[in-house]
């Protein structure tokens, strides 16, 4: 192990005592450190670093963990592809409202071109007033400005901004007076049957990049002068002194703000200005080459949404012989992301219990004439066939994942210790599923107990595995534990999942694979 920087080392303990084990925040002020802090003794043991300080703290670091390369927000040109217009020949980044709000895969795929390529269109979204404020409700907040909470684009008699006019609009980011700039922009198309009126988008951190590599010099004057940028109408006044081009600590472009129309006055010598407006009309000349200009058109119940601190958007002008209008929104990249990260988590965790159906599913499920995975899979099969709600569905196909995590666990109830694989599974379950799936799990075997004490008839049709391990989960319940059960507030849903799960023992009987289960899962998921 090469020597780690010793206060970052500190700084990251994971244990109870630095980091609240709930929220996982820090517990202590970094000044509180003592200067002379040192590692006493240090050694590796199960894949951990162990470490004494000279404070006397103990600390323990994955060795994994320690070793993790940096990476970062996501919001520089680093994790960015920059694109040219050729390279949407063959389509946008696009999907259909439907199936972009029924399945976390497509409303993955949709977020992720707005971080990696800056924008994409959802097609299909109800033409009707408002819409736009749903999508951005589907990915994060609606950032509410003087223009209001949405705004309409079309023709208006008496406009604050030329957007409210039919004339062209040359590339540029929305609202750049305003500080926080909005980072997400979206425009709703309700009606388009005008001549003209295209819309155009411009890579931003693409142009600026094609700066600095033909005249690094004025994309070094745009980084470091701030432009004020001015709106003013009779009931607003706003300004923010921003570069056309940000960069971050490391020099790489983070955020572009360009707008012709609300440029205000800038002031300073006459070789900073000189400067400058040669700078400004080279990069201003880039933005509108041709090749760098992505042109479509916006029809009716088509959503664009964009990325406003990076690209740059336009429209074409239109004559007014047929109408337009768009409604538009601003939101932030900020929860757009978190959305994001939140889809992949589940993701994650689906991918991790359709392993464990394949895996350790395909074993044998405690003697019956079915695996694992299809006794779970048959039972959830029923469980659908049943028009059960959707928790129960769940609870139906998860409920033995308490056998799960070696096999060793079915085995010790076959060989007269009881696992309680409910209780396992429903803890299991409870990272990502709410008590509506997790109880009936939980409950499952109790339910087996109950309805051999209540209903005449019950235990005679339980399989021969099942009769057996009742035994070994206690028997039978007596009068009083069968009232207590009863009582539960989960007792129906628990006794319906054991139905399903004892007619889920057919050998050869067809069920719908894990994969069928995957949207009704993710929208369960917390
Ligand atoms: C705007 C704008 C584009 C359009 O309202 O910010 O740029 O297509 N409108 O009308
Ligand atoms: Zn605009
Ligand atoms: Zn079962």
């Amino acid at each position: 192990m090469p020597e780690l920087p010793t206060h970052w080392l500190r700084d990251n303990c994971p244990c109870a005592e630095c980091r609240d084990p709930r929220s996982g925040q820090k517990l202590f002020q970094i000044a509180d450190l003592p200067e002379d802090l040192v590692v006493s003794a240090q050694c590796e043991m199960n894949g951990n670093l162990e470490v004494l300080w000279s404070d006397g703290h103990r600390s323990r670091y994955p060795l994994g963990w320690l070793t993790e390369a940096g990476d970062g927000d996501g919001r520089t040109e680093a994790d960015k592809r920059l694109w040219v217009a050729a390279d949407f020949r063959r389509g946008l980044p696009e999907a259909e409202w439907e199936a972009y709000l029924a399945d976390p895969a497509e409303q993955a795929a949709v977020l992720t071109a707005v971080r990696r390529s800056g924008f994409a269109v959802l097609r299909g979204v109800p033409a009707v007033e408002r819409q736009v404020l749903r999508v951005a409700g589907s990915f994060g907040f609606v950032r509410v400005t003087n223009y209001g909470e949405l705004f309409d684009v079309r023709v208006e008699p008496d406009p604050n901004n030329l957007a409210f006019t039919s004339v062209a609009i040359t590339p540029h980011t929305d609202n750049p007076y305003r500080d926080p700039v909005p980072t997400l922009q979206l425009l709703h198309c309700l009606e388009n049957s005008a001549t003209g009126g295209d819309s155009g988008l411009v890579d931003g951190f693409g142009a600026a990049a094609v700066l600095r590599e033909e005249a690094p010099a004025d994309f070094a004057v745009l980084t470091r002068t701030p432009v004020p940028f001015v709106f003013r109408d009779h009931g607003a006044e706003l300004r923010a002194d921003r570069p056309l081009i940000d960069v971050d600590p490391l020099g790489r472009i983070r955020e572009v703000r360009f707008n012709n129309r609300s440029i205000g006055t800038l002031r300073g010598s006459r070789e900073e200005l000189d400067a400058f407006y040669a700078a400004y009309r080279r990069f201003a000349a880039v933005t509108l080459r041709p090749e760098l200009q992505l042109t479509f058109r916006l029809d009716p119940g088509d959503c664009l949404v964009l990325d406003n601190t990076r690209l740059l958007h336009a429209r074409t002008a239109f004559r007014q012989d047929g109408r337009r209008h768009l409604q538009g929104c601003y939101a932030d990249l900020d929860s757009l992301t978190s959305t994001l990260a939140v889809l992949h988590r589940r993701t994650a965790a689906l991918d991790a219990i359709a392993e464990l159906f394949a895996g350790e599913g395909a074993g044998e499920y405690l003697g019956e004439a079915v695996t694992m995975a299809e006794h779970m899979l048959q039972a959830a099969a029923a469980a659908e066939a049943a028009g059960a709600a959707p928790q129960l569905v769940a609870a139906a196909l998860l409920h033995d994942v308490g056998h799960f995590q070696g096999a060793l666990r079915g085995r010790d109830l076959m060989q007269g210790q009881d696992s309680r694989h409910g209780d396992s599974g429903a803890d299991w379950l409870a990272q990502w599923f709410g008590p509506e799936v997790t109880e009936p799990v939980r409950l499952h075997v109790a339910a087996k107990r109950y309805l051999c004490a209540v209903e005449p008839g019950y235990r005679e049709r339980l399989s021969e595995a099942s009769e057996y391990t009742l035994m070994v989960q206690g028997g039978p319940m007596d009068d009083a534990q069968a009232a207590a059960f009863a009582a539960l507030p989960g007792a129906a849903d628990a006794v319906a999942v054991r139905r399903w799960d004892d007619q889920a023992k057919a050998a050869g009987a067809a069920a719908p694979d894990f994969e069928h289960y995957r949207t009704l899962l993710a929208s369960l998921m917390r």
